[in-house]
């Protein structure tokens, strides 16, 4: 049947985040110190990690200095720690562009009432309340087309979960017990009830049951 032309209505969103785990982005300063940005684009294939960082952001110019980068994500009720940062750049001076809304904060960590935790293979350092955090290597640096970003790849060379979203006995995920931040449209969601999975999951009861 064709579909319904009078189906859908046009529609202008500002913005296109359409839903995907938020995350917070470890860094080193210049200086040595930890920076800590909130972000939610990204995608994963394999161990690779790509994820979209804003050209004019300290992260970006710490990722190109040093690429030992940490990936951490918060679940649900650390919401606020993004609200927090969301104002706030590591950056001094703050870019022209960013002055309106942004404030210079050399302690993120600090400011996001969150905690650094040493990481093992690379200096920047993990957030301590974040259940599932990455420590990944940055492997190349693309500009985007319009110059506001780069498509970071990064590969993920140790990853440490909480033992509360372990399926006990195994060193997997247990996709149940994760709940992580889900930004849409510049809110924050806890994610929905489970309704499927795949064959290839290694961690479902039976195969899923379709038509
Ligand atoms: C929920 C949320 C999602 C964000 N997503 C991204 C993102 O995907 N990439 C990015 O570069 N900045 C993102 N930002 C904005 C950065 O956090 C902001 O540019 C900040 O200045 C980066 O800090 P820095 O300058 O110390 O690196 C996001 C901010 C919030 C609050």
């Amino acid at each position: 049947m064709a579909p319904d032309p009078a189906s859908h209505v046009i529609v202008h969103p500002n913005v296109l985040y359409v839903g995907t785990p938020a995350f917070l982005v470890g860094s080193v300063n210049p200086n040595g110190t930890p920076n800590l940005a909130a972000a939610s684009s990204s995608w994963a294939l394999g161990s690779m990690l790509c994820l979209g960082i804003e050209a004019d952001g300290q992260t970006a110019l710490n990722i190109a200095a040093r690429p030992g980068i940490t990936v951490n994500y918060p679940s649900a009720p650390l919401w606020p720690a993004l609200v927090r940062l969301s104002r706030l750049t590591g950056r001094d001076p703050v870019p022209d562009a960013k002055a309106d809304r942004y404030t210079y904060e050399p302690d993120k960590f600090g400011a996001a009432r969150l905690t650094p935790q040493d990481s093992e293979l690379v200096d920047a350092p993990r957030v301590a309340e974040c259940l599932l955090q990455f420590e990944a290597i940055v492997r190349r640096m693309t500009p985007g087309l319009s110059g506001e970003y780069f498509m970071v790849e990064a590969e993920v060379v140790r990853a440490h979960a909480d033992p509360s979203i372990v399926r006990p006995g195994t060193d997997e995920i247990e996709p149940g017990a994760w709940h992580p931040l889900v930004y849409a449209f510049r809110h924050f969601f806890d994610r929905g009830v489970e309704v499927g999975w795949l064959p290839s999951s290694r961690m479902a009861p039976h195969p899923p049951v379709i038509d």
